[in-house]
This record gives structure tokens, sequence and C-alpha cells, in this order.
């Protein structure tokens, strides 16, 4: 059997880590889902389920592949041979729930980027839309988004990045690929944030974004957004952070990093919300509108409400080319890991060698995700969203926390994160025993309860 891989350094896995966590979700998902569930009012719900669920299954997840130097499926086979499915189920939804659509989205920004340079949406950019996705021939379910295929050559190029990135394996692959990748990003976010806050009416967006409206706070509607927006933006519950934490060195610091990973997302997307809510505060100002007006839905911002804000902005294009770029290089990021965890799942059980995996896997993936393309896609993309969202994700949670909780017993987990805290970790030590001490109770107790009553409930509405 090949050689598993492994990362060069600490800073390369973090910057990994980091490139799954952030992705589209952050920057057109979680300022839309945020405005929609109060305001400012959303980061209470959101910061509850980031401690109570999300920083504690990363952990989770962190410790597990490290300690048992394994993909989802062998780890959970390693805790009972019952298990296995469990990791299976995570990594084939990935690949085939999300990673499909999730390039074809990408793959809108690579043309919508290209779009940029010449306004190609014109003057209304609802339309153009509409035309770009196929919808001005809704009778016929085949028909293919984008002009003359444009869609399908962005695609098939995001593929071919996809694959030259994981080719070349862990270090010299994804590492490598991370390294210049991660910086360009946190450059150009920050640019362009700050480019919007200085905009006319960036007050007034701003204002909206944050103004919490603090009734929405006992509405559970609010709080399952918010624990469905944390599990996808950590990229949870796929066996991806399980893959990416398998690569580490051995004296890795698992508490850390955690914390780190955890931060970072939150931090990103929080920011990004900034210059998102900015944008549409010009937009507001210089169309006469109210900012609610503008907002519509989380694809319709990105693709519809961005667009036209471009077209009215001063350097437009510079504007649009990088902002899209962006999204670009962000969802690129996030779907290598999703390829990664998929690999490595493969090459655990199987004894095919690591190239020829990623070959098969990105032909079969470019094959399935041209369904995406067209109108059939579109429809199978609300529905698979709609169940990822309240089940996919929230089940493989409950099980996770249950399964290490209960059965392996978070303690040996506990104590591999205890082995590697290191000696460095003296200064600290009561801060992570407390801390440690709190991960426990939310693995076994306090992340299931508040993952089951988000299903109950969505399943009760579901029923009525
Ligand atoms: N975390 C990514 C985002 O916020 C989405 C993602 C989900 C990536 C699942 C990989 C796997 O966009
Ligand atoms: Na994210």
């Amino acid at each position: 059997m090949e050689e598993r891989g492994k990362w060069g350094t600490n800073l390369g896995f973090l910057l990994a880590a980091i490139g799954s966590a952030v992705g589209l979700g952050n920057i057109w998902r979680f300022p839309y889902v945020a405005y929609e569930n109060g305001g400012g009012a959303f980061l209470i719900p959101y910061f509850v389920a980031l401690f109570t669920a999300g920083i504690p299954i990363l952990m989770l997840e962190f410790a597990l592949g490290h300690h048992k130097e394994a993909s989802a499926p062998k780890a959970f086979r390693h805790i009972d041979a019952k298990w296995e499915w469990l990791g299976w189920w995570a990594v084939l939804f990935v690949m085939f729930g999300i990673q499909l659509y999730y390039t074809v989205i990408i793959g809108w920004c690579v043309n919508y980027m290209c779009f940029s340079l010449t306004m190609a949406w014109g003057d209304d950019p609802d339309a153009f839309f509409s035309r770009f996705l196929g919808r001005t021939d809704p009778g016929n379910i085949w028909a293919i988004q984008g002009f003359q295929g444009s869609i399908v050559v962005a695609v098939a190029l995001v593929w071919l990045i996809d694959w030259g990135i994981t080719y070349g394996g862990v270090q010299k692959g994804i590492e490598r690929a991370v390294k210049v990748m991660m910086p360009v990003l946190i450059l150009v976010t920050v640019g362009i944030v700050v480019w919007a806050l200085f905009l006319e009416g960036a007050g007034t967006g701003i204002r909206h974004y944050v103004t919490p409206d603090f009734g929405r706070i006992t509405d559970l509607e609010v709080w399952i957004a918010a624990y469905g927006q944390i599990f996808f933006s950590l990229s949870l519950g796929f066996g991806i952070m399980i893959a990416y934490s398998s690569y580490l060195s051995r004296d890795a610091n698992i508490f850390k990093n955690s914390l780190i990973v955890g931060f970072a997302n939150s931090s990103y997307e929080v920011f990004a919300g900034f210059g998102v809510f900015s944008i549409l505060g010009y937009m507001a100002v210089q169309q006469n509108k109210e900012v609610g007006d503008v907002v519509r839905d989380s694809l319709g911002l990105a693709f519809v409400a961005y667009p036209q804000a471009i077209s009215l902005l001063p350097f437009g294009r510079l504007f649009g080319v990088l902002f899209f770029l962006l999204l670009a290089i962000a969802g690129i990021s996030s779907s290598i890991s999703i390829i990664e965890a998929f690999v490595s799942a493969i090459q655990d059980k199987f004894s095919f060698g690591r190239k020829r995996i990623v070959t098969v896997i990105c032909a079969v993936g470019f094959t399935g995700s041209l369904l995406f393309t067209t109108n059939v896609g579109l429809f199978w993309l609300d529905i698979v969203d709609h169940f990822l969202n309240h089940y996919g994700l929230i089940v493989v949670g409950i099980v996770e926390a249950l399964v290490v909780g209960w059965l392996y017993r978070t303690d040996r987990l506990k104590a591999h994160i205890v082995a590697n805290l290191g000696l460095s970790g003296t200064r600290h030590k009561v801060f992570n025993y407390i801390v440690l001490q709190l991960w426990m109770y939310c693995i076994r107790f306090v992340t299931p309860v508040a993952l089951g009553i988000a299903i109950v409930h969505s399943l009760v509405r579901e029923l009525a």
C-alpha cells in the first residue's frame, strides 16, 4: 500500500483546513442568513452554536483523525466495525451531494469574472441571470446554462484545477497550493472590504447587517439556521477535517489548531459581511431603494445584486474581477478538501495508487457535475440543499457525537489531546483543563441534544 500523505508544516495544515472552511458559504451565505435571522442579534445563537457544536465537533474530528491516522471510514471502523458506514456516508455524501453542484457554482463565478470585464449582464442582471441559467427555456429541462456552453468550459476548468492540485498529493499538491491561495484570498478580501467601507451608503447597509432584532431570538428557526450555518461553514460532518488531521505530524497540537480554525472561519465570515452590506447600502442609495429590497435571496445576492452594484461602482470592472476571483479561490480551496476526504477514504480501504484514484474521481465528478449545468440540476440543487441543511449534516453530527462520546468514550480522545498539549501548555493549564472538561460535556450531552432539538423541530414542521 502506498504511504499516506503528510503535511510539511503545521502552518500548511492550518491553511488547508481554513481553506476548506472558508468558502462560498462565508461570503454569500453567511451575510444573507444573518440578515434574515435577526441581524446583529443572530450573532448570539451563532456564537452559541459555534461553542456548543462547531468547535467541539471540529476538535472531535481533528482528534479522531490524528489519533487514528485514518480517514473517516477507517477511523470509525477502528472504534467499532458497525460504524464504518458513517464514514462512508459522510465522504460519499459530500462528494456526490455537494461537490457536484459546488463546482458548478464556482464555474458561475469564473464566468462572472469574465463577464465583469465587459459588464456582459448589461442593465438588467436579473434577466441576465435567468437567461444565463437557461430559464428562458423552462420547458426544456435539459437546457444548458450559460452562453454557448461557457459554463461547461468553466466547470471543466474548475475540475482541471482541482485535479491538478490534488494529483500532486497532500504536501506537493494541496499544501503548496494553499500557501499561495490563502494569502491572496486574505489580501483581496481585506482590499474589497476596505474599498466597500468607503462607499457612499456603506453605513446604511451595515446598519441593516448589525442592527439586532432581539425579538427573533426566541424563534427556534433562527437557532436552527445558526447550527446549520456553523456546520456547513466549518465543513463538519463530511470526514474532511478527519482526513486533513490524519496527515498531521504526531506532535501536533490538536487543541490549539481547533481553536485557530474555528475562530478564523467565523472571523472571516463576520468580516466579509461588512463588505457585502456596504455594497448593498451603496446600491440602495444609488437606486433610491431600501436596503431590504436589494437583498433578495442568497444566490441572487452574489449573481444578481452584486453585478448590479458592480455596474454602478467607480472602477466597477476591477472590483468585479476581484470579487469573483475571490469567490473562485475560496471555492476551489474548499472543493479540493472534498476530493481529498474521498481520496483518503478510498486509499485507506483499497490498494489503488493515489494518482489513479484522483484521476478517476475527477473524471467521474466532472461528468456528474454536468447535470448541474442544466435546468434539472437547478431543481435538484434546491432539494439537495434543503435536505442537506436540515438533515444530512446534522444527523452525522449527532451520530458522531454519540458514537465518540458514549461508545468510544471522550476521555480517550481527551487523553490524546492532552498528551499533545505538551509542556508548553503548562502556562495555560487551568484554562486548558476547563475547556477540555467543557468539551467532554458538549460532546456527550449538549451537542447531541441541541442538534436533536433542531432536527425534531424541522421534521415536525415538514410533516405539518
Ligand atoms: N465550508 C465551505 C463553505 O463555507 C463549504 C463546504 C462544505 C466545503 C462542505 C467543503 C465541504 O463554503
Ligand atoms: Na465556511
